[in-house]
Formats: C-alpha cells, structure tokens, sequence
C-alpha cells in the first residue's frame, strides 16, 4: 500500500481490474447524468454557466470510463466544446455518455447533453462532446483498458467516427508538441 502513488478510492483497492484482453459491451458502461439546473449556477445571463456544464460532462464521462476500464481514469483532453443553446435555470440537465472507441490505455467518450423543460416535457438537444480518458495503474502509469464490443448500428458508427477522431487528436497534439 505504501508504494502507491496514486490513492483510488476504496471500491478500486477491493476490486480487481478486468483482463484488457477481454472486450466489453458499450451498453455495459453507457451511464446517464441528470441534474436540476439552479440558480447559483447561472451566468450573468441568467442561464447555466459554461463552465458547471463542463464539469458536469466531465463526471458522467468519467463515470462511464472507469465503469468501462475498471480502473481510475484522469482526463486527456476535451474537444472542442460548443454552446449552440443556452440551458434555462429550472430545466433538467440530462447527460448520456458512452464509450465510443477504446486505444490501448485510452478511452473516448462521447456525451450527448439534453435539457428537458420540467412544465412541458420537452427535450431540447444541447450539446454532444467527445472527451479522452485515460486508465492509469497504481503507480499512476496508464494501464490498458479492454477494448469494446460495439452491437448497434449507433456503437459501430460511433464506433468508426471515434477512431478518425482519434487520429486527427493525435496529429494536431504532435503538431502542437512540434510547435
Ligand atoms: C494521463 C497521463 C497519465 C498520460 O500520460 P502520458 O505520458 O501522456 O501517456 P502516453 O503518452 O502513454 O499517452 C496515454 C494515452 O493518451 C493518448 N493521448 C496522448 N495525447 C493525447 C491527446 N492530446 N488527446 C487524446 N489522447 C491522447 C495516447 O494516445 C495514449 O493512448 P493509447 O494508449 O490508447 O494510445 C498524463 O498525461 C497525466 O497525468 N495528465 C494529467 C491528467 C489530469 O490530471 N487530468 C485532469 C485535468 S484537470
């Protein structure tokens, strides 16, 4: 325990992870966020501040990595993030994320955000964003994760969107790294 550089919470030091070499099913770790938007997290605009709707997305994201990976998981990296609509104070914000393509220790989840208008029901289609995780060993390396079994039609076209994606992230980071 002393050698630990990295301090998991309890339900990890308990629970073995899953063999990497054994994928798993999307549905398996698909996880679903809800929560009220409020008053204290309003802009100056009087709607839900940015940046409480990223860290909401950054935990359902997370939720779902390390559902899949059976490991902690830290965040890589985010693309970008666009706020088409704004989300009222009083709606519910409602959070999907899944696992749309797993790398050898990395993840990317996709996040499809609604906000439902609690008088009428209605859902409103807010945002959708990918974010990078990465597994990582006690010793706080990263730690392959099991690859994923994708089943519907969505999962596989996720699936196939999130490996181009991943390619494209890995050159603009090289070119940044380059300079
Ligand atoms: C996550 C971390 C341990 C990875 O260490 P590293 O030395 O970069 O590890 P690697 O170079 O081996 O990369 C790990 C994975 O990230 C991927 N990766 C690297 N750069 C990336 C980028 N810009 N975007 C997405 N994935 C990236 C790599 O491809 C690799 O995935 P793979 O094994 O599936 O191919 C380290 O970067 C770190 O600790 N970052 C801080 C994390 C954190 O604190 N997040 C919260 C921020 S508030």
């Amino acid at each position: 325990m002393t050698n630990r550089l990295i301090r998991p919470v309890e339900i990890y030091l308990n629970t073995p992870p899953p063999d990497p070499d054994t994928p798993r099913p999307v549905r398996d770790s698909q996880v679903t966020f809800a929560d009220l938007a409020e008053p204290q997290s309003q802009n100056v605009a009087g709607t839900l501040f940015g940046g409480v709707l990223l860290g909401f997305i950054d935990r359902a994201a997370a939720f779902c990595a390390m559902k899949h990976a059976g490991r902690p998981v830290v965040t890589k990296s985010f693309d970008e993030v666009e706020f088409n609509e704004p989300i009222y104070i009083g709606e519910l914000v409602i959070a999907h994320a899944s696992v749309n393509f797993t790398g050898q220790t990395s993840m990317e989840i996709g996040v499809k955000v609604f906000a439902q208008n609690p008088i009428t029901g209605v859902e409103r289609h807010t945002n959708t964003c990918y974010a990078t995780f990465v597994a990582l060993d006690d010793k706080g390396r990263p730690a392959r994760v099991p690859g994923i079994i994708p089943e519907t039609a969505d999962e596989k076209r996720r699936n196939e969107a999130g490996r181009q994606r991943r390619e494209e992230r890995l050159n603009r980071s090289r070119k940044r790294t380059r300079g």
